[in-house]
């Protein structure tokens, strides 16, 4: 077989496979035209890729629900809030959480993006080299993030370890107990950390979201005090790991594709729809975790109430039944449904934060270094599960091009 990834006989895919975490479109494609529900290898567990299933099921969660067990396995003692609940529990939640990250107040902390994209550039331009993702993918969205949580900037380190204790644990790939032990305790270190924070922001309330979670009233009442951990421990995944990721993804994509990147130079005006076209094309979180709670016929695969799932949003955002010319990365795209940031009730409390950032991210990269290449000799790393660019040694010339 020509194609191994996916494997059509079985049906299995490799979604772990270090080429396919690399460049996974072409597998996602045929995955879609060829067995819309396959499953993962390994695990045995179904795997939805359709757009219009994919999106379907994200839009019921009285089918396809967030409420399962795998939150163990992120060393969490309870369920993360939102993520992990219902509507209509779940609902309330976001009610007092999109205040906080609506697109208004996201643009009050765009200068400070802007300006710390330029603090951390001036750090290394004239080396004309960098390893993207340590110099400028991880720090310039993690110190926004923790400005608008109130978090101290100066612990950006431990936040870090903490966040990839629980998402990569440093553990041997094939060491699933010692990953969940591993999990664990750094599960109660991030439980002890926001503990003590709790307690000082009630003591010394600030403008934050902290402060806010503290303060605000759900239904008449004051948050409890593990609904606020709940809370923080999602932010903390997902406010450190997921505009790193996305941005990681797009440089390394412009990177070995000039001739979009001099488009995109020479037409600036063209960069927010090069930011939802990139994250269409790269979706960073590959898939999210379902249990069917209900018997359903999906992907013309019947599937019994207690079944986990995945549905693998990345392939769904290339699938040709949805969008025009899919395999092609089209800044001007008219029609732009793309699922990265998931749909439904669920739909990304951080969406306007993570486009913020990544245009001014994008922007001011290609104002000051308009011409870079990977480091010949050099290949990118990318990690799988959330695709981070973990390893993008870029060069420069500054006002030559810099050659691949
Ligand atoms: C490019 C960056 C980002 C991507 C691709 C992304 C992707 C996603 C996806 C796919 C979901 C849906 C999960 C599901 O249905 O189970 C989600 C939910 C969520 N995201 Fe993001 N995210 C990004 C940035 C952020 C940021 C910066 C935050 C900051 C707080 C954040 C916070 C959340 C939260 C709290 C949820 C859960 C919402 C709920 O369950 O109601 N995300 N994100």
């Amino acid at each position: 077989m020509s194609n191994p990834n996916p494997n059509l006989e079985t049906k299995e895919i490799n979604l772990v496979d270090a080429e396919f975490t690399a460049a996974p479109q072409e597998a996602y494609q045929t995955l879609v035209r060829h067995c819309p529900v396959g499953t993962i290898l390994g695990t045995g567990s179904p795997v939805v890729s359709r757009y219009e299933d994919v999106r379907w099921a994200l839009r019921h969660p009285e089918v396809f629900s967030s409420e399962m067990d795998v939150h163990v396995g992120l060393g969490t003692e309870r369920p993360m809030i939102p993520q992990q609940i219902d509507p209509p529990r779940q609902t309330l939640y976001r009610k007092i959480l999109d205040q906080r990250f609506s697109r208004r107040r996201v643009m009050e902390i765009e200068p400070r993006v802007r300006a710390h994209a330029n603090q951390l550039i001036d750090s290394f331009i004239e080396k004309g080299e960098c390893e993207f993702d340590a110099a400028f993918a991880i720090p310039l969205p993690c110190q926004a993030f923790l400005e608008l949580m109130g978090l101290p900037v100066e612990e950006l380190d431990l936040f870090l370890e903490l966040k990839n204790g629980i998402i990569r644990p440093p553990v041997k790939y094939a060491d699933l107990e010692g990953a969940q032990e591993y999990r664990r305790k750094t599960g109660r270190r991030i439980y002890d950390y926001f503990e003590a924070l709790i307690d000082q922001r009630r003591a010394d309330p600030r403008d934050d979201i902290m402060t806010h979670l503290v303060t605000t009233e759900l239904d008449g009442r004051r948050l409890e005090r593990a609904e606020i951990l709940d809370i923080c421990f999602l932010f903390l995944l997902g406010g450190l790991d997921t505009v790193t990721a996305s941005l990681g993804c797009n440089i390394a994509y412009l990177a070995v594709h000039p001739e979009q990147r001099r488009r995109l130079v020479e037409k600036p005006e063209l960069l927010d729809g090069a930011v939802e076209e990139l994250l269409r094309w790269e979706t960073p979180v590959m898939m999210v975790p379902r249990l069917v709670k209900q018997d359903v016929t999906i992907g013309g695969e019947k599937l019994g109430a207690g079944t986990m799932v995945s549905l693998l949003i990345g392939a769904a955002d290339v699938d040709d039944g949805e969008f025009e010319d899919a395999d092609s990365v089209d800044f001007e795209r008219e029609r732009n449904r793309h699922l990265a940031f998931g749909g439904g009730p669920h739909r990304c409390l951080g969406s306007h934060l993570a486009r913020m950032e990544l245009r001014v991210a994008m922007e001011e990269w290609h104002r000051r270094i308009p011409d870079y290449a990977v480091k010949p000799g050099e290949t990118p790393r990318y990690s799988p599960g959330i695709r981070e660019v973990q390893y993008l040694p870029l060069v420069w010339s500054l006002g030559k091009e810099a050659e691949s």
